[in-house]
């Protein structure tokens, strides 16, 4: 990368004012730091579901209890062909939703510069911090985006270390969001054909990483993307998206998008969980696109082990494995899968999932 590229790149991080600032001092043209080739904006074969119809499943989990097992065959059906569905009637009301992405994301990114800033650190060890492009030095080129990250270790997180605008909705989102993961590890565990309890036991979820992204809007979207192609590295990842549109996912060759549906919650399979399922379930690769109009607002929560767990190892579940065709991965340890994913390409959207095959 040259030098030019490596300056453009701390400056924009020295600003502390992210995307956004770039935006508010009214540009008209992008950085070139902003820049992605042509083949990584390309909307292959063809952008959009109208022409193949392809639509990422939409599961109802209401009456969970009459048809539990109309769900949790759904469930699997989606997480085999498509590692990503759509949860609607899942209980949360979406006045809860709704003031997550208002107060929550709005209202820490749109808060005065100053006091933003005070927040803005690259370290990761630190709680809770806002940031533009968490891999801003190692990926090239980067994207049209700033986040909030919020970290509930083994599901917890004190308050009083959210920022105070945001605090409420982030709050009572996650008290939410943290009883659905329950709820959803019990179906995935049936829909791998496990004990029910089977996921919950194992602690493979239970700190969980929330993301607050904030994507201004774009002078010239063409040019670059929100979020580039990637798998995410959880064991799953419950997302909250606003009615803008622009989340897509890959299915074979073609891009989807992932309708905007309003009180949906949409959860996606990480390459943990592929790796644990021996690739019965699908780690998605999905990309944002950047738009004109915005911002568009989102609210990722990726989850995890349990802290004491970092290094324990997780491999394919034995009961997953036929003992013709034997495991397709070895174990590996949350800890070790982050740092070859962020060490081996995950920066440019490169899975680790390789490195772990047999
Ligand atoms: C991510 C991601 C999608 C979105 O943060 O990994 O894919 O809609 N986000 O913000
Ligand atoms: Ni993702």
């Amino acid at each position: 990368m040259s030098q030019d590229f490596e300056r453009a790149k701390a400056d924009f991080d020295q600003t502390k004012s992210g995307v956004k600032g770039i935006l508010d001092s009214g540009v008209s043209k992008i950085p070139s730091i902003f820049i992605h080739p042509p083949e990584s904006l390309q909307k292959y074969p063809c952008h959009g579901t109208s022409s193949l119809d392809l639509q990422v499943p939409v599961i109802d989990l209401n009456d969970l209890e009459g048809g539990k097992e109309v769900k949790v065959g759904q469930i699997r059906e989606a997480s085999e062909q498509w590692g990503i569905f759509q949860l609607v009637n899942h209980g949360i009301p979406v006045s809860v939703l709704d003031e997550m992405l208002e107060g929550g994301v709005r209202g820490f990114h749109e808060q005065p510069s100053e006091v933003k800033m005070k927040w803005y650190s690259r370290a990761y060890e630190q709680q809770v911090r806002f940031y533009s492009n968490g891999v801003l030095y190692e990926a090239h080129p980067i994207c049209w985006r700033d986040s909030i990250s919020c970290h509930y270790a083994d599901g917890e997180l004190d308050p009083n270390a959210l920022p105070p605008v945001s605090r409420r909705a982030i709050q009572n989102y996650m008290e939410k969001i943290l009883n659905l993961k329950v709820t959803l590890a019990g179906l995935l565990s049936e829909a791998l054909g496990l004990n029910p309890n089977y996921l919950e036991s194992i602690d493979c979820m239970k700190t969980a990483t929330l993301v607050c992204q904030y994507y201004p809007p774009c002078p010239e979207p063409d040019l670059t993307l929100g979020v580039p192609r990637h798998s995410d590295p959880s064991f799953i990842t419950i997302l909250l998206q606003d009615s803008l549109g622009g989340l897509q996912v890959l299915k074979g060759s073609q891009w989807v998008d992932v309708k905007p549906i309003k009180g949906a919650i949409i959860v996606n399979i990480g390459d943990h969980l592929q790796l644990m399922s021996n690739d019965k379930f699908k780690s998605v690769e999905h990309r944002v696109l950047a738009a004109p109009v915005g911002p568009r607002l989102s609210a990722a929560c990726f989850f995890y082990p349990r802290t004491a767990n970092y290094s324990k190892p997780y491999g394919p579940i034995k009961e997953l494995v036929s003992e013709e065709a034997g495991p397709v991965y070895r174990e590996v340890a949350h800890n070790e899968y982050m740092s070859c994913y962020r060490f081996k390409g995950g920066a440019n959207g490169n899975s680790a999932l390789p490195f772990f095959k047999l």
